[in-house]
C-alpha cells in the first residue's frame, strides 16, 4: 500500500494568506481564520445535503458565502488532484434540495432556475429527501426532470412514483448501481434510501426501509461477492433505526466488507460509528458544509491481502472560498474554473430575474430561531408572538373575535440578520405555502390544552391512533428533533447546548493551518470519531430547544381573557390538532368543522406585511 501522507496538497507557499473575495456580489468575504487539513485516501468523497435551495450560498454570512459555482470549482480541483495521484473522488448528494430559498421557491414553476444551476455538478451518486415528495409537482419534477439530468447517478431504492402520464407505478429512479472507480478500481455497490417518511403526497409510495431491505432484489444485490465496498447514500440520519438495519442486513452477509453510509435530514454536522469497517458521514444544511470523507486500507480487487486495516477519515468544510482555496492550495486566479465561473454568473443572472434584492424592510436587530431562548426578546418566536400575528392574522369576517393561534416552530426555518430584509428572505425565513384554517368558538381552556398537548413529550402523541400522523417531532425543525433523540454524541454549533460544546481551546487535536488568525463563532462539531471534524476552528455558538408549537392570543374587541376564541393554526399541523383536540375532549371533527382564515395567506405572506408596515428602511429624521 502506498503511503498517504495527510494532505495531497502542497501547502508550502501558502505561510502567507491573501483577502479572499466571495462570488456572488452581496455575499460578504469569507474571514481568514484557522483550518484542519483534509487527509486523503484511496477513496475521497465531497457530501451535501439539505441544500433546500440554498445554491446562491448565504449572502449574510461569510463563513459559507461560497456558491454552487464555487463548489463546481472545487469539486473539479479535488478530482484533479485525486487523479494526479491515483486516488479516486466522488461526489455525493442526499436530497432536499428543495424548499427553502428564494432561488427555489420564488420562481413559477418552482424550482426552474435550480434546477439548471444543479446539473451544472457532476454527481456520482444522489438520492431523495422527504422534501422532494411533499407535494405532487415536485415529486414530477423530480421524476420528469432531475432524475433524467442526473440519468445513472440518481438512486431510489424505496420510493416509487405513479407515472405522471401512464399512471402506472415505477420506481422513481434505479434501485441501486454497481460501478468500479476509474483509478483504484474500487468496486462498488451503490443503493439511495429515503428513511421512514409517510408524509408525502400519494402519487408517490416510500416504502419503510426494514421492508426493502427484505425484497428479492435487495438481497440479491447484497449476495454480491465481487464488491469491495457498500455505499449507502440516503436522506436518512446516520444515527437511526433505518441504517441500523441496513448495516444489519449486509454485515449478515458480508462481515467485514466496508460500508460507507451518507445521510441527512437532522441538518447537522454527524459522523456514526457501526463498526471498525462502517462509517456513516451527515453533512450539515443550507450549503453550510461540504463534507469530506476519505478511505484508505482498502485491499481492492485481486489484492486480497488486507493491510494494516481502513482509516476513515472525515472533515466538515464550512462553504467559503477561504477553505476551498487552502484545501485546494490554489488562490483566486487559479482556483476557479470556467464551467464555475459559468454556474456563479447562471445564479447571479437567475437572482435578478427573480429579483431576489427587492427590498422590503430592514431588519433592526438579528432575531434568532434557535441561539437564544424561545422567550428571549431576540427570538423571532417572540417576535411572531408578539408583534407580527396579533398585528396581522385577521380574517374579516371574524372582525372583532378574539384568537389563539397556533404555529409550528418548524414554520420558521432560519435566523432573521440585522440588515435588509429581501424578497429572497421572506423564503428563507418560511418557505412554506401552508394557509392558516380556524375552529370557530372553542372554549379558550380547550384551545389551550390543545396547545400544551402538542408540546408534550412525543409519547402522548404517538402514533398510536389509526392514521396518526408520525412524531410531532415533525412540527419543529429537524435540527430539534436530532437533539430530542440524542442522537449519537455528536453535537455542533447550532444544536449541542451552553452544557454540551466542547471549546476549540480544550481540543488537543488540530493541526493548525494559520493559528495565529482569530477564531470566529461557528460549527463546534463532536461526532462518533471525535472532536477534530471541522475543518473550521470556531467558537462555540448556543443553541436552544424550541417548542413543537408557539401561540398567540389576539384578543380582538375584547381585552381581557375570552371564553371562547377561534382556534387558528397552519393548515400543515391539521392533523396534529386533530389528534390534540381529541385528547383535549374537544368533541368536533377537526378536518370537517374547521375552515379557512385569511383565504389565500400564508405565514411568509403575513410575516413580509409585518416587516413592510414597520420596519421601513427609511432613516427616520
Ligand atoms: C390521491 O388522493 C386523491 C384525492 O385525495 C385521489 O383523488 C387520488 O385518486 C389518490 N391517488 C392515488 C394514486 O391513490
Ligand atoms: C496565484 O498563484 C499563482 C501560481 O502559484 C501565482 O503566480 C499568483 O501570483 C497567485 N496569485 C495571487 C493573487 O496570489
Ligand atoms: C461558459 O460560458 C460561455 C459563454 O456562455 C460559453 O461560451 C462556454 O462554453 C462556457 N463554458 C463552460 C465550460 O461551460
Ligand atoms: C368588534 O369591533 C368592530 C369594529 O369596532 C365591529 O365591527 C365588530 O362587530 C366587533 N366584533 C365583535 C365580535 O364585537
Ligand atoms: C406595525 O404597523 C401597523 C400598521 O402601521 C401598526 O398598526 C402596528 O401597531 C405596528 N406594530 C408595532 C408593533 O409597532
Amino acid at each position: 500500500m502506498i503511503p498517504v501522507p495527510k494532505s495531497l496538497v502542497s501547502l508550502s507557499a501558502f505561510s502567507a494568506f491573501s483577502a479572499v473575495l466571495a462570488t456572488q456580489p452581496s455575499a460578504p468575504d469569507p474571514i481568514p481564520a484557522p483550518l484542519r487539513d483534509l487527509k486523503w485516501g484511496q477513496l475521497n468523497f465531497l457530501h451535501t445535503t439539505d441544500t433546500h435551495g440554498w445554491l446562491a450560498g448565504h449572502l449574510q454570512e461569510p463563513s459559507y458565502s461560497a456558491d454552487w459555482g464555487d463548489y463546481v470549482s472545487f469539486a473539479t480541483r479535488m478530482r484533479e488532484i485525486a487523479e494526479a495521484h491515483g486516488r479516486d473522488l466522488l461526489v455525493i448528494d442526499t436530497g432536499d434540495r428543495v424548499e427553502g430559498n428564494g432561488l427555489y421557491d420564488s420562481s413559477e414553476p418552482k424550482g426552474t432556475y435550480t434546477s439548471q444551476i444543479l446539473r451544472q455538478q457532476h454527481i456520482d451518486v444522489m438520492s431523495s429527501g422527504n422534501h422532494e415528495l411533499y407535494k405532487k409537482t415536485t415529486s414530477e419534477a423530480e421524476f420528469l426532470s432531475t432524475v433524467p439530468s442526473f440519468h445513472g447517478h440518481y438512486l431510489a431504492s424505496n420510493i416509487d412514483i405513479f407515472h405522471p402520464t401512464t399512471g402506472e407505478l415505477v420506481p422513481l429512479a434505479a434501485r441501486f448501481k454497481k460501478f468500479i472507480t476509474q483509478n483504484q478500481g474500487a468496486r462498488i455497490v451503490a443503493f439511495g434510501f429515503l428513511f421512514d417518511f409517510t408524509m408525502n403526497c400519494n402519487n408517490t409510495v416510500v416504502q419503510p426501509v426494514e421492508e426493502t431491505i427484505k425484497e428479492r432484489w435487495f438481497q440479491e444485490v447484497v449476495l454480491d461477492k465481487d464488491v469491495d465496498l457498500f455505499l449507502v447514500v440516503g436522506h436518512v440520519p446516520v444515527h437511526s433505526r433505518e441504517y441500523d438495519s441496513i448495516f444489519k442486513a449486509i454485515r449478515a452477509i458480508h462481515p467485514e466488507t466496508p460500508i460507507q453510509f451518507f445521510g441527512g435530514h437532522y441538518h447537522i454536522r454527524d459522523c456514526a460509528r457501526f463498526d471498525s469497517n462502517a462509517y456513516g458521514l451527515a453533512s450539515g444544511r443550507f450549503m453550510e458544509t461540504i463534507g469530506f470523507m476519505s478511505i484508505d486500507g482498502l485491499s481492492l480487487g485481486d489484492r486480497k491481502s488486507r493491510s494494516a486495516g481502513l482509516v476513515f477519515n472525515r472533515r466538515y468544510i464550512d462553504n467559503n472560498l477561504f477553505s476551498f482555496h487552502h484545501h485546494t492550495g490554489l488562490n483566486e486566479t487559479t482556483f476557479p474554473t470556467e464551467r464555475g465561473r459559468n454556474v456563479s454568473r447562471l445564479i447571479r443572472e437567475s437572482r435578478t430575474a427573480l429579483q431576489l434584492d427587492e427590498i422590503y424592510g430592514c431588519v433592526p436587530r438579528t432575531l434568532w430561531v434557535s441561539r437564544v431562548p424561545h422567550s428571549s426578546e431576540d427570538s423571532i418566536y417572540t417576535w411572531l408572538h408578539q408583534k407580527v400575528l396579533p398585528d396581522v392574522l385577521k380574517d374579516k369576517s371574524r372582525s372583532g373575535k378574539p384568537a389563539l393561534a397556533i404555529v409550528n416552530t418548524g414554520a420558521i426555518r432560519f435566523d432573521l440578520f440585522k440588515g435588509e430584509f429581501t424578497r429572497d428572505s421572506a423564503y428563507i425565513v418560511s418557505p412554506f405555502t401552508s394557509g392558516f384554517r380556524y375552529l370557530k368558538d372553542v372554549p379558550y381552556d380547550k384551545a389551550a390544552l390543545v396547545l400544551e398537548i402538542l408540546n408534550k413529550q412525543p409519547k402522548i402523541l404517538a402514533p398510536s391512533l389509526d392514521g396518526a400522523p408520525p412524531s410531532p417531532w415533525s412540527l419543529a425543525a429537524p435540527e430539534q428533533a436530532a437533539y430530542r433523540h440524542g442522537v449519537g454524541n455528536s453535537d455542533d454549533a447550532r444544536r449541542g447546548g451552553p452544557t454540551r460544546n466542547m471549546p476549540n481551546n480544550q481540543n488537543p487535536m488540530f493541526s493548525n493551518a494559520y493559528p495565529q488568525l482569530e477564531v470566529v463563532p461557528g460549527y463546534t462539531t463532536i461526532d462518533d470519531l471525535g472532536a477534530d471534524g471541522d475543518d473550521t476552528l470556531h467558537s462555540p455558538v448556543d443553541f436552544y430547544q424550541v417548542p413543537n408549537c408557539i401561540d398567540s392570543l389576539i384578543l380582538g374587541n375584547e381585552s381581557a381573557a375570552p371564553e371562547t376564541v377561534d382556534l387558528v393554526y397552519v393548515d400543515f399541523i391539521e392533523p396534529y390538532i386533530t389528534l390534540a383536540a381529541r385528547y383535549a375532549r374537544l368533541s368536533v371533527d377537526v378536518p370537517r368543522e374547521s375552515d379557512i382564515y385569511m383565504p389565500s395567506t400564508s405565514l411568509t405572506d403575513l410575516i413580509v406585511q409585518w416587516v413592510k408596515d414597520n420596519w421601513s428602511c427609511m432613516v427616520q429624521p
